[in-house]
């Protein structure tokens, strides 16, 4: 039997048969818990940091053990219509559906959508799915920032709504807000204007950096399946430029391994060569995967990323 190689993923999904990867369940191993007790909490974090993976692999193993209906769907096909509600409703619940339908049991999946007035389809169809479900449900959330202004604020609106019968069960909302920052995104008025996107204070989360022995962890599985080693140098050096970013962690590894050539060690020379050409590419704009690190972000994405150790 062959097995494909394994290489470092700077672009798209992240996929364990594919991909060099840190266990996504690991990073946030607190979920499970605020999902029992709690029910709501933002997860929140810069882009690139691995929010989706995490949660994807949290809504899988939640449905797997049986234990909860828990798919995890996209807010963007919401962007576009921000500002018009019964369009925000009418993108989400489609999005359910189908999200439903690739990942839960027949059994588990939500009715056909029915119609109700604008401002509470989104409520209505929630609870009568989970009326019928058989097992508690629990809705992810992501890249709920392409929501905004009436779009937003009519989400979360029912969201509130919802959640006071616990109906469903549980709601993770993950983006890069903070959850004080709901407030702003949703016009910042109206008597959704308090500080939560819920009733209640939750939990609001931020998605970690790899730690250092993370980092190391997703290193030596190239070392694992090459017999290319990394000196302990070159190891440091990947956590002191990255600071454990998850992109930019593997941005430098697939840099020195796919670009550089080196036979034999990789030593901390050939970590600043590579950190040199990613500086120098995305300074010139060279290539998709530097631009995820431009602008804004790009402080965000590590203090120090692009500064040579003195
Ligand atoms: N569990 C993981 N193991 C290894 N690398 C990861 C992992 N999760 C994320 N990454 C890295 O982070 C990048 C960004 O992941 P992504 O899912 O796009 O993050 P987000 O949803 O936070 O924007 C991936 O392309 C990959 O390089
Ligand atoms: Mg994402």
């Amino acid at each position: 039997m062959t097995t494909t190689p394994r290489f470092f993923n700077t672009a798209g999904p992240c996929d364990p048969v594919r991909h060099y990867g840190i266990d996504p369940l690991a990073r946030f191993p607190e979920a499970i818990a605020l999902i029992d007790w709690q029910g709501c909490f933002v997860l929140h974090a810069p882009r690139q940091t691995g929010k989706t993976p995490t949660l994807r692999a949290l809504a899988k193993a939640l449905t797997e053990e049986g234990r909860f209906a828990a798919p995890l769907f996209s807010c963007e096909a919401g962007e576009a219509v921000s500002d018009d509600v019964g369009e925000v409703e009418g993108a989400l619940l489609r999005q359910i559906a189908m999200t439903a339908e690739d990942d839960l049991p027949e059994a588990l999946r939500p009715p056909p959508v029915v119609s109700a007035p604008v401002g509470v389809q989104l409520s209505s169809n929630l609870r009568a799915w989970c009326r019928s479900c058989p097992k508690p449900v629990v809705l992810f959330f992501d890249e709920i920032d392409a929501l905004r202004d009436d779009g937003l604020r009519t989400v979360l609106r029912q969201l509130r709504a919802s959640y006071a019968t616990r109906a469903p069960h549980a709601v993770i909302l993950c983006g890069l807000r903070d959850v004080r920052d709901y407030r702003m995104a949703s016009g910042g008025k109206g008597r959704l204007g308090t500080s939560s996107p819920f009733n209640i204070n939750v939990a609001s989360t931020r998605m970690p950096s790899f730690t250092e022995a993370q980092v190391r962890e997703l290193l030596v599985q190239h070392t694992e399946a090459t017999g290319q080693p990394f000196s302990e140098g070159a190891l440091e050096r990947v956590f002191y430029y990255t600071q454990g970013q998850p992109w930019l962690t593997n941005a430098l590894a697939a840099e020195v391994v796919d670009h550089l050539g080196v036979t034999g060690e990789i030593t901390a020379a050939h970590i600043d060569r590579a950190k040199e050409n990613l500086v120098l590419a995305r300074a010139e704009g060279r290539g998709a995967r530097f631009e995820l690190v431009d602008g804004s972000i790009a402080s965000e994405i590590a203090p120090h990323p692009v500064i040579p150790r003195v």
